[in-house]
């Protein structure tokens, strides 16, 4: 199957899921579900699932008893753009091609909703355990990297060191990047070699691959905040310079940033030659990632 084909099917098993796993509710606290449903569904590359359910179907041809887990990302990743577009963050008016949650249902809401994502993250795992066909100690793990990659030592760590830039260099960046962008991507390869049934030296492969995929997505973004088309990036550009951000960019310049992008990528690669053809889909994903236009 075609790579756009065969990336189209698993955005579709994904979102069929999220839409049972999240439905909207008719009581006294339905805005929430409304603008949690808001922003979960316009659109999103769907990027962390993605890479879930492939690594766990190197592993294990179940995928059903996963999609908790890779939902389950996806609502923290969405939590973590409906609270960095905050005017408290960086301030943004624009996301996946439509306004931000904050701007169509307030602030009060989009943190609530933003809150409202994370916790619903591990009801629907929690929720769901009688689907996921995985021995129980997989699943503890893999629950236990999905709090960990999301927490201060995670996401939310890379956050703050973006928000409260101590130095500017390329240590402090790498660090940053690795954090708030690598924490989800890598614990999403994590998570699908663990529950899929991989031995520990195919988890620690995966990982290096997640870790430099994960790194140069954030150097990708980076570069599209200064050379995208608004429309198609379906977020603002510029606004890291508006923000005054640390980026490579902002750091190194277009051309440097490039080289690096493209390094990170050729060392995520190099990480999965141990699986040769059953990495395939994930080298397509690297590549993919590397000329994306958003
Ligand atoms: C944007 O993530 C924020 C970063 C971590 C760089 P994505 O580029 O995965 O955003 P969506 O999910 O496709 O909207
Ligand atoms: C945010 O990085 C990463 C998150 C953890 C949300 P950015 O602030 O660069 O993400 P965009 O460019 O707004 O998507
Ligand atoms: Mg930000
Ligand atoms: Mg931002
Ligand atoms: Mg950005």
């Amino acid at each position: 199957m075609e790579f756009k084909t065969w990336l189209n099917s698993k955005i579709k098993i994904t979102e069929k899921h999220l839409d049972i796993y999240l439905p909207l509710k008719d009581n006294r606290q339905k805005a929430i579900y409304e603008s949690m449903r808001y922003s979960l569904f316009a659109g999103g590359k769907r990027i962390r699932p993605v890479l879930m359910m492939e690594t766990f179907n190197m592993f294990n041809d179940n995928e059903n008893s996963i999609m908790p887990f890779a939902c389950a990302i996806e609502m923290i990743h969405t939590y973590s753009l409906i609270h960095d577009d905050l005017p408290a963050m960086d301030d943004d008016d624009f996301r996946r091609g439509k306004s931000t949650n904050h701007k169509v249902y307030g602030d009060a809401l989009a943190i609530l909703a933003g809150d409202g994502l994370l916790n619903k993250a591990f009801e629907t795992v929690l929720n769901n355990i009688s689907t996921i066909a995985i021995p129980a100690e997989k699943i503890l793990k893999s629950l236990e990297i999905l709090s960990n990659s999301s927490g201060t030592e995670g996401m939310i760590g890379g956050q703050v060191t973006d928000m409260f830039v101590e130095e500017r260099n390329l240590e402090y960046l790498e660090y940053m990047h690795k954090l708030k962008t690598g924490a989800l991507i890598k614990a999403a390869c994590e998570i699908g070699a663990t529950a899929g049934g991989a031995t520990e030296e195919e988890i620690s492969k995966l990982s290096d691959y997640a870790h430099y995929l994960g790194l140069a997505f954030q150097v990708k973004d980076d570069i599209l905040d200064f050379t995208a088309d608004e429309e198609e990036l379906g977020k603002p550009i510029g606004s890291d310079e508006k923000n005054d951000k640390l980026t490579y960019v902002t750091l190194l310049g277009l051309e440097k940033s490039q080289e690096i992008l493209e390094d990170y990528t050729d060392k995520a690669v190099s990480s999965l030659e141990i699986f040769g053809e059953r990495a395939e889909r994930l080298r397509e994903i690297a590549e993919y990632l590397l000329k994306r236009k958003n």
